[in-house]
């Protein structure tokens, strides 16, 4: 098996393990978020809670509907033999990407950790968008190589709600941060893995091989 192949497999199988997660943790095991919510304290705005709550569930269904269509579209076989339905479903991904930015904007001056927390997610509000719409530029204007690169980049950042648990996990039980401070950790720490895990993937993958340079749909730089 050639190396794409085997890392494509490998990103399906976290990605839909983290969606099974995010959806069965958020809807069915604890949809008052009551766990996440207890390590709220000294808010210096009032938490509206059923308005939080239905933000919160659009924000993790289009942030799983983003990863599941951002992972569809890296299929080499779907780019090949249904070019159609990978331009819809990019579409739909981008869409997913600005309702998961738009309620991350509600949720983040709530955010756990307080204000640098806060001022974290505003960055990554800011960075998300302007790298998947990066991605678009490049596809308009038919640069295939750099389209995807922008998109491996854009697809890292749905992997930041994994990252900012893993990070704030390894900190509050591992080191024994209070949880905020972890979680901020968490924030800033996954910021800086999403930036550069991309580029070490854009790396390993490289170019695609020269004799399908005339057919190869991702051939064109
Ligand atoms: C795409 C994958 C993502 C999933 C599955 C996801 C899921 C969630 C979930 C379940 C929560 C509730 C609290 C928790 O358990 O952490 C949450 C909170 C939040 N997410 Fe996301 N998210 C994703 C990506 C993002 C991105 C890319 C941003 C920023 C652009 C973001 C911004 C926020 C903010 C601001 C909060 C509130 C944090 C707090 O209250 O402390 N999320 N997310």
């Amino acid at each position: 098996m050639n190396r794409r192949k085997t890392l494509y497999r490998v990103l399906a199988l976290i990605s839909i393990g983290f969606i099974s997660y995010a959806l069965m943790k958020n809807f069915l095991i604890d949809p008052g978020a009551h766990g996440f919510l207890s390590y709220k304290t000294g808010l210096k705005r009032e938490l509206k809670l059923p308005l939080w709550l239905n933000v919160m569930y659009i924000h993790v269904a289009f942030a799983c509907l983003a990863m599941a269509s951002g992972l569809i579209n890296f299929s080499g076989r779907v780019l090949e033999k249904h070019r159609r339905f990978h331009r819809i479903n990019g579409y739909l991904y981008i869409v997913s990407v600005l309702i998961v930015v738009i309620t991350s904007g509600y949720m983040a001056p709530y955010a756990t950790g307080g204000k640098i927390s806060s001022m974290g997610f505003n960055l990554l509000n800011i960075i998300w968008p302007a790298i998947t719409l990066t991605a678009l530029i490049y596809i308009r204007k038919k640069q295939m190589i750099k389209h995807r690169n922008w998109m491996i980049r854009s697809y890292a950042f749905c992997f930041t709600n994994m990252l900012i648990h893993l990070i704030a996990s390894l900190f509050h039980r591992g080191f024994g941060f209070q949880y905020p401070d972890s979680y901020t950790i968490g924030v800033y720490g996954s910021i800086a893995l999403l930036l550069i895990i991309p580029e070490a993937v854009i790396r390993m993958i490289g170019q695609p091989p020269t004799h399908k340079q005339s057919n190869h749909p991702i051939a064109k730089g």
